[in-house]
């Protein structure tokens, strides 16, 4: 199994473990974290039960699935959650995600997280396409993508069924050859 460590500035990323659930159901569970998700805040249980999914994930060869912890630099706290997920028939291209604690919002640290994601898909996994669909009033999300390099490619219509109803989404991305000459 191929087990995740990746290290910014301010920011580490760590595969997650069943420690993390009571950190992670701080954000999975945040009416404001999850304002913009295609799904009401989640319970203990439903966090608990997206860590053994993530564990699960870790182990399987290839690996398409990457539920990383994210790590302040300077003490040991789990301050956000990050995905990034490969399509089997599309193994060059990832789709991240990310969230942070409603009280780390508004210091850098989302677009520091994008950053680092960024680095991690096209240092680390190889890839050459990484893209993240937000909700059109997501300003934070779009703030973060455009400022770490990730370009706005479009929208795409009724992407997610949301408990208000089909929410379209924007679609950033970043392409391996333009990141390495930024
Ligand atoms: C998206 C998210 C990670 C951004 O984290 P953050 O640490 O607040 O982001 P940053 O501090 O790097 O701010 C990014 C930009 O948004 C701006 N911003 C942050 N909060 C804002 C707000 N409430 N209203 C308007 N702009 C805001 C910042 O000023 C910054 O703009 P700048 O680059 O022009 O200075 C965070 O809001 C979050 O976890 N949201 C919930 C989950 C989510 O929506 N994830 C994205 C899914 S695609």
């Amino acid at each position: 199994m191929r087990r995740v460590v990746c290290k910014g500035e301010r920011l580490g990323l760590r595969d997650v473990t069943e420690a993390d659930v009571d950190a992670l159901h701080t954000i999975y569970g945040s009416p404001a974290a999850t304002q913009y998700a295609p799904f009401a805040p989640r319970d203990r249980h439903e966090v608990s039960g997206l860590v053994d999914e993530a564990v699960s994930a870790a182990a399987a060869e290839p690996r398409l699935l990457y539920v990383l912890a994210v790590i302040d630099a300077e003490r040991p706290d789990v301050i956000g959650v990050a995905r990034l997920r490969i399509e089997a028939d599309l193994p060059h291209s990832g789709e991240i995600g990310f969230g942070l604690r409603p009280d780390q919002w508004g210091r850098g640290i989302g677009t520091d997280l994008v950053r680092l994601l960024l680095s991690f898909g096209f240092k680390q996994l190889g890839l050459h396409r990484i893209w993240g669909a937000r909700s059109p009033a997501n300003l934070p999300a779009q703030l973060a993508m455009l400022t770490a390099g990730m370009v706005e490619e479009g929208r795409i219509r009724h992407h997610l069924h949301t408990p208000q109803g089909w929410r379209d989404s924007i679609v950033h991305s970043a392409v391996e050859d333009e990141w390495t000459q930024r």
